[in-house]
């Protein structure tokens, strides 16, 4: 993903004189602003609210969000009167994030994670409107959305939300500990680590079954970060998830493209004790035992290790374990032993950047290969990782690889 200096410069100016307020765990004692600046954070608005690829000002809208049915552009919060939330009151904000409706009381489309958000306590919100307030107001439009008929019309949104939308509370379970429900208050509510990472229905709904089990969106792929036994990342302790969602790095892998993202504007920012919080949840979360998968063909495992010694092993290490904290371990990837490629695909044919943060300000990048390597000869490098790593996981066909170069020729 290529972003624009100047943007990113401002949007770090925003976010570090964000974490500056917020370095303690005495929430109760700062202001409201405060307190709904940091909420805002651990929301992440700020990453969808901003046209962060077009250079706009942050909060200000306009990012299209691409989702199955055609793309959606965020709205602009900051208090302009014509063009924002300048007229909004608290009582319509509320509704807008309890309920998924704008102040006309039109249905809002769930690519706002109002689904999650509506776990958010009624004082949590107000916190975010009296933030949101203080913000300098920009007169910015939003563009059309680009859906086709009947989704254009807003009153489609009623029967996705009759079916799927549950205007529910947070409620803490009274068998686990304070810390186990603020982890899941934060990644099931203003976090909404599921909006990614849990799978969807055809309709664009959690399928709870699925929950934090991975998830697609925009053609890359969100794996599963159940952390308990068999779990996605049950290989990575509560520090490893902590470092990761703090710095940007750990001894397994570095966040990039919308992780990254979800690092640099969120959870960088958060405090301590919530990052233990997630992590403490995350890792509570047991999957059943994998089913062995299909043994690949022999020649196609020897040609996939021939490719990944002579382009990846100067980096990813021979024995694919990678180095600590610079160069993701490929022995126990989650990622790569995941059903769904996307992410791993597309990391090998256009690069991959791990997101530089206040932590770990270095740029660290791997190549792109498209030019390099066939679709055949990635299938079969990956073919070779996935049986060489820790969880045995199938061969790889070369047309999912031509699927992904495909599309990102289209973009
Ligand atoms: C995953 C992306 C995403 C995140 C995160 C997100 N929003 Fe949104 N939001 C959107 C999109 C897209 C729309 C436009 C929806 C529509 O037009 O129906 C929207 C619409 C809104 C609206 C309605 C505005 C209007 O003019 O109708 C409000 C209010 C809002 N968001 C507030 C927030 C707040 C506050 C946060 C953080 C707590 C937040 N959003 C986080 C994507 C997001
Ligand atoms: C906007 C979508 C999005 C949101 C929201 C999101 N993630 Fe992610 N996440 C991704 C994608 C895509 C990846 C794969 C790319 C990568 O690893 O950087 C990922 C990767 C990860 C990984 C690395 C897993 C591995 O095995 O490599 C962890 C851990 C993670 N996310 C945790 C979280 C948590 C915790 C939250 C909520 C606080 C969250 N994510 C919210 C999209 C998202
Ligand atoms: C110049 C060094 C370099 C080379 C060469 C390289 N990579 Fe990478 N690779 C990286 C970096 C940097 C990342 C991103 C994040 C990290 O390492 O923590 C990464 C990430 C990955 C990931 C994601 C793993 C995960 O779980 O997050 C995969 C898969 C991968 N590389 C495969 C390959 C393959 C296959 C090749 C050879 C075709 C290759 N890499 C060549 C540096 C490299």
């Amino acid at each position: 993903m290529t972003r624009p200096g100047s943007i990113f410069t401002a949007m770090a100016i925003i976010a570090a004189t964000g974490a500056a307020g917020v370095a303690t765990a005495q929430e109760l004692s700062y202001s409201q602003t405060e307190r709904g600046r940091y909420l805002a954070t651990a929301s992440d608005c700020i990453g969808c609210h901003t046209d962060v690829e077009g250079g706009g000002v942050p909060f200000a809208g306009g990012r299209g969000l691409e989702t199955p049915f055609g793309i959606i552009y965020s709205a602009n919060l900051t208090p302009d009167l014509e063009t924002g939330l300048g007229k909004w009151t608290r009582e319509e904000f509320y509704r807008a994030l309890n309920e998924g409706v704008n102040r006309h009381g039109q249905h809002l489309y769930p690519a706002m994670p109002y689904p999650y958000f509506t776990l958010m306590p009624r004082d949590d919100v107000d916190a975010i409107y009296d933030y949101l307030q203080t913000l300098e107001p920009v007169h910015a439009e939003a563009p059309e959305h680009e859906l086709p008929f009947p989704l254009s019309i807003r009153q489609s949104v009623a029967g996705w939300k009759m079916l799927y939308f549950e205007d529910k509370q947070f409620v803490a379970d009274p068998d686990q500990s304070a810390e186990w429900n603020r982890g899941r208050y934060l990644v099931d509510g203003p976090a909404h680590c599921g909006a990614c990472h849990t799978g969807k229905t055809m309709f664009g709904a959690d399928d709870e079954d699925e929950y934090l089990r991975g998830g697609a969106l925009e053609n890359w792929f969100a794996p599963n970060i159940r952390g308990g036994e068999n779990g996605g990342i049950a290989h990575w302790e509560a520090t490893d998830i902590v470092e990761f969602l703090r710095d940007g790095r750990s001894r397994h892998t570095a966040p990039m493209q919308r992780m990254g993202e979800v690092v640099y504007f969120s959870t960088q920012h958060l405090h301590d004790d919530d990052l233990d919080a997630i992590a403490t949840y995350l890792k509570s979360l047991q999957d059943p035992a994998r089913e062995a998968s299909d043994r690949p063909d022999e020649a196609r495992v020897e040609t996939g290790a021939a490719i990944y010694f002579d382009n990846c092993a100067a980096c990813h290490a021979a024995d694919g374990t990678g180095v600590s904290h610079i160069f993701a371990s490929l022995k126990d990837s989650n990622k790569l032993a995941s059903e769904d490629l996307s992410t791993v695909i597309r990391i090998i044919l256009g690069g991959a950047r791990a997101e530089p943060t206040e932590a770990a300000p270095a740029m660290i990048a791997m190549p792109p290969f498209a030019w390099k390597l066939t679709d055949g000869q990635i299938a079969d490098v990956l073919t070779y990782l996935r049986q060489a790593g820790d969880v045995k996981a199938g061969p790889v066909s070369a047309s999912t690889v031509a699927d992904m170069r495909a599309y990102l020729q289209d973009q």
